[in-house]
């Protein structure tokens, strides 16, 4: 029987090469993120855990891969030299991880389970994360310094509780909690929607502020609300980021960053060239909205769609809740109206269209190097769910300062 293993692929010394490599492979989603956390885990103790869970036929792959010539040819390339190691939990498609990677921390684990949202984040960081985190083993994340998790709202189902770290479980705070307690970073920076501040009266931030600081023994400063506006991106989005320490003398150095003062507009965002008519809305949909809005107004709430003046600034980008109706924009570059899509009636002449996903992704910080690789639905959804970067990478600064001295 001749050799099989060793000379079955050619040396791959780019991650594009190794892609195509692993589609023929016909591999889960865990098996691409235990390989690819492995490979990005050089130089650290827990390499050896990724590679014990890889099949032969992956082994045999490794092999073949040249490490130290390695091309990450992809935008956000794993950090040389990092001042610090993150973990990115609820990491949807990267936005926090952006902000730490730019200050210089390395990523050492991820997850999200959404598999459109994996398929963004590996063709962009070169890592698949892993996937539910409800079945992660706390004991088996990597050791790190920063714990990152923008934890979705369904933290609101603390809702009831008495309060106690125990009691959250079955949340996922509580999973955010026990990595906490088995691997104590010296700090984490969790962000959630500003509804968090007033939920149940207050008490589902009580409860999960007491675990925090009683259970967990972190030194949390007062949670803030802070808006996307003011750190340099044209969107109206407040969110609530909680930050804590190990260390109280750090988290007495910590401070929530002031408003830049820096005010951009839509129009600086806009797309540089027409876009597809895809995006220009029918005539018919556009009195569906006037209509509709009227409604509204006349029942005395002013919900409904709402055109930005190009001078304007964007309402938070949203999931489903007429998002993108609500920060339409005045495009009138288009030059052909034959619509491309099923649409009633004729594309209108105003102008008037939603934003791209690429705007969107603008407004949300992200540079533009950023790949978008699903299509459009998938696209609005995954920025509508992420972060504004630069707000972020504004706190982040000051917490890694603090941890510094
Ligand atoms: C608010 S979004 C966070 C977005 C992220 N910060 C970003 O920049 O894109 C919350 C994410 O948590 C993910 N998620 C929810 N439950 C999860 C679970 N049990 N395991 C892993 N991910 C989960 C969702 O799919 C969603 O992408």
């Amino acid at each position: 029987m001749p050799q099989v293993s060793k000379n079955l692929f050619p040396k791959i010394d780019r991650f594009s090469d190794l892609k195509e490599h692993l589609n023929t492979l016909n591999l889960t989603n865990d098996v691409i993120a235990d390989l690819t956390h492995f490979l990005q885990a050089e130089n650290l103790s827990h390499r050896k855990q990724y590679k014990k869970n890889l099949p032969s036929a992956v082994n045999d792959l490794i092999e073949q891969i040249d490490i130290e010539r390695f091309n990450w040819d992809i935008p956000f390339k794993p950090v040389e030299n990092p001042k610090f190691t993150f973990i990115d939990l609820f990491a949807g498609i990267g936005g926090m991880r952006i902000a730490f990677q730019q200050l210089g921390g390395k990523c050492v684990f991820s997850s999200e389970w959404d598999k459109h949202s994996q398929l963004s984040y590996y063709e962009n960081f070169g890592e698949m994360p892993f996937g539910d985190i409800t079945e992660v083993n706390e004991q088996e994340v990597p050791k790190h310094e920063i714990l990152v998790a923008g934890f979705p709202c369904q933290a609101f189902s603390i809702a009831g509780f008495k309060g106690g770290f125990k009691d959250t479980r079955g949340t996922l705070f509580f999973d955010v909690a026990r990595i906490l307690q088995e691997k104590h970073p010296d700090a984490f920076f969790l962000e959630n929607v500003k509804g968090l501040y007033g939920h149940d009266k207050g008490r589902t931030l009580d409860v999960i502020l007491r675990t925090l600081r009683e259970d967990l023994g972190y030194y949390v400063p007062d949670p803030q609300i802070m808006n996307a506006r003011d750190f340099g991106v044209p969107q109206n989005r407040e969110r609530i980021f909680i930050v804590g320490f190990r260390n109280k003398a750090a988290a007495n150095r910590f401070s929530y960053p002031k408003p830049l003062g820096v005010h951009t507009t839509i129009s600086d965002i806009l797309e540089d060239e027409e876009v597809s008519v895809k995006y220009y809305l029918s005539n018919q949909y556009l009195r569906t909205l006037v209509n509709h809005r009227a409604r509204h107004e006349a029942k005395g709430n002013g919900f409904g769609y709402e055109i930005i003046p190009s001078d304007g600034v964007a309402n938070a980008i949203v999931v489903g809740g007429m998002g993108r109706e609500r920060n339409l924009v005045v495009d009138d570059r288009l030059s052909n109206f034959v619509p491309i899509t099923h649409i009633k009636g004729s594309v209108n002449k105003k102008g008037i269209r939603k934003m791209t996903p690429r705007e969107w992704a603008r407004l949300q910080g992200f540079p533009d190097k950023f790949k978008i690789v699903v299509a459009d639905s998938h696209a609005y959804k995954q920025f509508g769910n992420s972060v504004a970067v630069p707000a972020i990478q504004a706190t982040a600064r000051n917490l890694i300062r603090s941890l510094e001295g």
